[in-house]
Parts: structure tokens; sequence; C-alpha cells
């Protein structure tokens, strides 16, 4: 089990180069299950989920390629239409194959993803999408079997806002028969990122990025060469450890309006800010004023970004609040908190966190992969060393953390 060593006390200091987003690669590379013809993406993330979404997608039969930064896949022998638990157990986004599995074979097995730390995370209004355009779907031994002859244009109100379940519907919808209409959907830019690439392939989509996407089907989609949009949250993540360490960093390959929100709290808490068309310049001097959030979707605060600012918070000058309101269990992080002097209160999805004047270093546990993040930020700050164990969960989400972090001056490293 590899741990992440850390001593506290230096401000981050230099620049940073953002990678592509996690959560735009993943559903874009299922896209390539739509056509036969090849589908190469740039400004692609070295991460754990990357790879195991690529052995996935070869499991069907996807050819795909990597050199560098750039990942091509071909869906041209695509010939099993099945993802098996021992692949989707250890990521969720697993999901996002079901969709288009249904559009381009009229058939799919896919394993239930099952919870995970945050959460029950069920897939049942990825599920209703599907029956409403035509699937005939039922649950038997943990898997989904999905069919349908040719899927057929449907208007879907979504019960509560959910980006997987945007995105599936609407690969599903690029090959359907007729005009879907997606309402009350995901408007992260990863949404809008999928959409762009889909429209390249020859998809008909008007309206991503708002509450409403309209997705006219198509007979076939072809290949196209599309660039992931940068990481927000690994920009948002850089952003908290440099304000929590009273740092001055740049942040390069990223685009400031993609977390308006996360900008604006860090502002609050007395960042000093400025941005041009692909970088992010923040300087931090004295201790940050505490900062209440309230997770919600996009454009709002985003949950993936509850944990690293609620560290910021436990040194701040003042008591905030924080409140979750998309997952029922994203507070595992307190508990890790407190063992570096911390003093949060919880009661339900709301935690209190009274600002102590420095959190001391110990040995704590990843429990999910942002609370990694957070705990990595506590560590950076925190007086004397810090240990994190179980940082698998760092490693799906963040490409080389303490390398980039070393890069700024951090004392961080790997320990077998
Ligand atoms: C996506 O997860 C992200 N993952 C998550 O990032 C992110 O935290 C989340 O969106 C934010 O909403 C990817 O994009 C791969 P949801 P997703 O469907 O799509 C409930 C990370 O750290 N729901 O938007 O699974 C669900 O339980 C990860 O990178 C249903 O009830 O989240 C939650 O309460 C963590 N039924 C709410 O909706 C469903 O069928 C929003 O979930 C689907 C979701």
């Amino acid at each position: 089990m590899q741990k992440l060593t850390v001593r506290g006390g230096t401000p981050l200091r230099g620049e940073v180069r953002i990678s592509g987003a996690k959560n735009a690669a993943l559903p874009i590379m299922c896209a390539s299950l739509l056509t036969n013809d090849v589908l190469q993406l740039g400004n692609m993330p070295d991460l754990q989920d990357v790879t195991t979404m690529r052995k996935l997608l070869e499991h069907m039969g996807v050819k795909t390629s990597v050199r560098g930064e750039e990942v091509s896949l071909s869906g041209a022998h695509l010939d099993k239409s099945e993802a098996p638990y021992d692949m989707v157990k250890t990521m969720r986004a697993a999901i996002l194959v079901l969709g288009p599995l249904v559009a381009r074979l009229g058939e799919a097995r896919v394993s239930l993803p099952g919870g995970c730390a945050i959460g029950s995370r069920p897939v049942d209004i990825h599920i209703k999408g599907l029956q409403a355009m035509g699937a005939e779907i039922f649950i038997e031994h943990g898997y989904i079997h999905a069919q349908a002859k040719r899927l057929k244009g449907a208007h879907i109100l979504f019960d509560n806002v959910s980006v997987t379940s945007t995105e599936n519907l609407m690969m599903a919808a690029t090959l359907a028969d007729g005009v879907t209409v997606l309402e009350n959907a995901a408007r992260e830019p990863e949404v809008v990122d999928l959409a762009d690439c889909l429209i390249k392939m020859g998809a008909n989509i008007k309206g991503a990025g708002g509450h409403t996407i309209t997705i006219t089907g198509v007979q076939r989609l072809h290949g196209a060469t599309h660039h992931i949009v940068p990481d927000r949250i690994e920009s948002g993540t850089f952003l908290v450890a440099a304000a929590a360490t009273g740092g001055q960093v740049v942040l390069l390959n990223t685009q400031a309006s993609l977390l308006d929100s996360v900008l604006g709290k860090l502002t609050e808490a007395g960042a000093r800010i400025q941005s041009d068309a692909d970088s992010i310049r923040l300087s931090m001097h004295g201790r940050p004023k505490s900062v209440g959030i309230r997770t919600a979707p996009y454009p709002a605060f985003p949950t993936d970004m509850q944990a690293q600012f609620m560290t910021l918070n436990t040194i701040a000058d003042g008591s905030a609040m924080v409140v979750e309101t998309i997952f029922e269990n994203r507070f595992m992080h307190v508990q890790e908190l407190r063992r570096l002097g911390a003093r949060i209160d919880v009661e339900g999805n709301t935690a209190v966190i009274h600002g102590v004047d420095h959190l001391e270093g110990a040995t704590v546990m990843a429990t999910d992969l942002r609370a990694s993040a957070c705990l990595v930020i506590a560590g950076l700050m925190a007086q004397g060393d810090t240990v994190i164990d179980r940082i698998y969960h760092l490693d799906r989400g963040y490409e080389h953390l303490e390398v980039k972090l070393s890069q700024l001056g951090a004392n961080i490293s790997r320990i077998k």
C-alpha cells in the first residue's frame, strides 16, 4: 500500500500545468463506442481511471493507443456489449458505456456500479431515461440487461440534476430515431465538452450547458479530433492549497470561467486572484477568513471542492458552515481532519468549522478521491509531518499530485 508523507509549513510558489478534466475524458472515451471511425483525443490526463476505462473499452473490442497526452480509440471492431463487475467496481463512471452500447449495438450488459464511500450512488435515473427511449431493461444478478432494436426520441424530465445520467442519455440519443429533450439537465462544463465532441462527430445537439438539451438522432456518427477541457477541480485543488499555505502560484493550461464559484469563495477568504485566457494567478497573504459554502449543481459551488475548502476553513479566522447537498455521506474527511487538530461539528449534511491557529501533523487515511486531496492540503499547512495512507484513491483522479506539488516547493514524497 503506497503512502504520501508531507512536511508542512512551506508556502507553495511557482507555476503548475493543469491536466485535462477526468470527468470530461471518461464520458468522451465512451463516445468512441458510437462510431466505427477513429476518435483522436488530446490533453488527456494520465490517471488510473483513464487507464481503467481504456481497459474496459478494449475488453469490448475498441482499439486504443496512447502517445503522451494523445489517446486514440477506434470502435470499428466493437464485438462485446458487456461491462464486467470486476472492471466496474473500481470505477463508477463505467456506467457511461450503457447508453452508447444500447444505441450502437442494441443491447448492453453492464454491472451495477454499487455504492462508494460518498454515497449509495444509484443509477435509477440512467435506467428510467433509457426505458423512456424504448429500451427493455431488467436487472438480474447485479447486472443491468438492456435491449432495444432502435432507441426512439423521448422527452425526459430529470427528477434531480445528474451529471452522468445527462451524459449517458445524451450519447444514447445521438443515434436514436427522432428528437430527445433532456429537461433539468446537468450544466457542468464536462457535459458541454462531451456535447462539443459529439457535435464534431456529426451529432445534432442544441442547448448543452443549459437546463434543456435537445438531441435530434442521426443515422451514424463519424470520427473526430477533440482537445479535452481543463480540469476545474484539479485547478481548484491547487488554488486552495496555495491559499492554505499562504503561497503564490500560477496555474497554466486552465480556464478561470470553469470555476467562477470557487474563485469567488477564495476571494472572499482573502486571496488575490487574477486570470487571463488560459491561466489563473493566486496570492495569499496572512490568515484566511472563514467562508461558508453550500454545494449544488454547476454553476454553483461544486461538491468535488467541498473537502478541500473545508480544510482551508480549519485554520481560518472565525467559524464557517459547510452544507453538502449532493451526496449523503461526503464528510468522511471530517474524522481525519479532527486527528490533525481541526475543530468541526457535524449535524446531518451540515458541518460547522471553527478555525484554529494551526493543524498538527499526524497519520491519516484517505477515504475517497477528493477527501484524499484535502488531507494532502492539510498536511501542507500542518506543523510537522503527516502521513496519508490508502492514496490509491488519489491516483484515480490526480495526475502525479506529489510531483506537481514538489515543483511548487512542497516537501512531499511517496513512500512504498
Ligand atoms: C459526477 O458523478 C462526477 N463523476 C462526480 O465526481 C461529481 O461529484 C458528481 O457528478 C457531481 O454531481 C463523473 O462525472 C465521472 P450525479 P455522478 O449523477 O454523475 C443522485 C469525482 O470526484 N443520483 O450528478 O455519479 C446521486 O446519488 C466524482 O470526480 C440518483 O439518485 O453524480 C447524487 O445524490 C465524485 N440517481 C445526485 O444524484 C441516479 O441515477 C447527483 O449525482 C444518478 C444520480
